[in-house]
C-alpha cells in the first residue's frame, strides 16, 4: 500500500479494537483517577490565581487527558492519517526517509535507555513528522474566565474538555459547550458526572450537534471563548469537509461567528483563537480590529504554526 500525500480522502485503515486503543492510549499516558483527583484538587487551589502560574505548568491536563485522550487520538494530521492508523501501516510510513530518521534517533539517541515504550515513541513521532493534536491547557481557561470577569460562558467548539474543567473548578456560574463530534459525547457524561461528584457549583449545559444549527438566542452568555477548527489543518472525528477556504469562510466562519456574537450580553467578551489568516480574511469584516490580541502561552497546534487570541468587547 502506498500512502497518499494529498489531503482528500483517507486511504488508510486500522483494525484495533476499541478495547485494545484504550490499552493503547494507557500505554501512553496511564493516568490514573488518583492522579486526576490530585491535579484537580490542584487546580482549585490555584483558583483565580491562574495567571501567576508557570507558562509552562501542565497541572489539570491529565484531567483533560484522562477522559479525552483516546479520542484525540482519532484526529487525523497529515496524509490523512490519525495515530491509530499510523502505527498500523508504520511499516509503509518507515520508508519515508524522515520518519525513518526519526524513529532512528529515537533508538540510538532520545530513547537509547529504552525507557519510552514504542507506544510513546510512534506517538511522539506521529507529534512531530504527521501532527501534533494539542490541548488549551484548563489552566490558560481559569485565566481567561478569571482575566474577564465571566459568569456564563459560551464554547461553541468545545474540543476536548478543559474548558468545562476550568468552569467547573472556577465554579462558573454557567458553561455551555457545543460540539459536533459524536464520539466526545460519552467522554464528556463521564467528565460532567466527576466535575458533580467534586461538588462544582457550575450549571453545565453540552450540546452535541452543529454549532452552526443552535438557536443563540435562547442561552445566555457573557463570555465567549472557544477555538474553531483551522481551515484543514486538523480533521476531527465526524468534521465536515469544505472545498475551501472561501467556501469555509462563506459556509462556516461568517454564519458561526455572526450567530454567535449577536446574542453575547452587552458588555460582554468575545474572544477566540484563531490563526492570523481567519483574523484577517472574516473576523476583522464582522467586528472590526480587535480591542486586545495575545498569544496563547505553550501551544501550538503545529511546529512553527503560532496562533492568537483575539479580544472583542461588546459596547
Ligand atoms: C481546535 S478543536 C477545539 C479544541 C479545544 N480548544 C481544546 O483545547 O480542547 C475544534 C473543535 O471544534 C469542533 N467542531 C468542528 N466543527 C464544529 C461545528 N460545526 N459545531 C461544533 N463543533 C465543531 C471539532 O470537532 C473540534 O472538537
Amino acid at each position: 500500500m502506498s500512502i497518499s500525500t494529498t489531503n482528500e480522502k483517507p486511504t488508510l485503515t486500522e483494525k484495533f479494537t476499541p478495547e485494545e486503543k484504550r490499552e493503547i492510549a494507557n500505554k501512553i499516558k496511564p493516568i490514573t483517577l488518583d492522579m486526576v483527583d490530585m491535579e484537580y484538587n490542584k487546580l482549585k487551589n490555584i483558583g483565580k490565581n491562574a495567571e501567576n502560574q508557570s507558562p509552562r505548568s501542565r497541572i489539570g491536563n491529565n484531567v483533560v487527558d484522562y477522559f479525552t485522550f483516546m479520542e484525540r487520538l482519532h484526529t487525523r494530521g497529515k496524509y490523512n492519517c490519525n495515530y491509530f492508523e499510523f502505527i498500523h501501516n508504520i511499516d509503509e510510513f518507515q520508508k519515508k526517509k524522515f520518519i525513518q530518521n526519526m524513529l532512528e534517533y529515537y533508538k540510538t539517541v532520545k530513547n537509547k535507555s529504552g525507557k519510552k515504550n514504542k507506544y510513546i515513541v510512534w506517538k511522539e513521532t506521529y507529534n512531530i513528522c504527521i501532527s501534533a493534536i494539542n490541548i488549551i491547557r484548563p489552566i490558560m481557561y481559569m485565566e481567561i474566565y478569571t482575566k474577564y470577569n465571566a459568569t456564563s460562558v459560551l464554547d461553541f467548539c468545545a474540543g476536548w474538555g478543559g474548558a468545562l474543567i476550568a468552569a467547573a473548578v472556577l465554579d462558573i456560574p454557567k458553561y455551555t459547550g457545543i460540539e459536533l463530534n459524536s464520539s466526545l459525547v460519552e467522554p464528556y457524561k463521564k467528565l460532567q458526572a466527576y466535575t458533580k461528584s467534586k461538588n462544582t457549583n457550575t450549571a453545565i449545559d453540552m450540546i452535541f450537534k452543529s454549532a452552526l444549527d443552535v438557536d443563540y438566542s435562547i442561552l445566555e452568555y457573557d463570555l465567549v471563548f472557544t477555538s474553531p477548527p483551522y481551515y484543514f489543518i486538523q480533521k476531527y472525528e465526524h468534521n465536515v469537509p469544505y472545498k475551501s477556504k472561501k467556501e469555509m469562510d462563506e459556509l462556516f466562519y461568517v454564519p458561526l461567528f455572526s450567530k454567535t456574537y449577536q446574542h453575547l450580553k452587552q458588555n460582554g467578551y468575545y474572544i477566540l483563537n484563531i490563526n492570523k489568516e481567519i483574523y484577517e480574511n472574516v473576523c476583522i469584516g464582522l467586528f472590526g480590529v480587535c480591542h486586545e490580541i495575545f498569544f496563547l502561552k505553550k501551544s501550538q497546534r503545529q511546529n512553527e504554526y503560532k496562533e492568537n487570541v483575539y479580544v472583542w468587547k461588546k459596547l
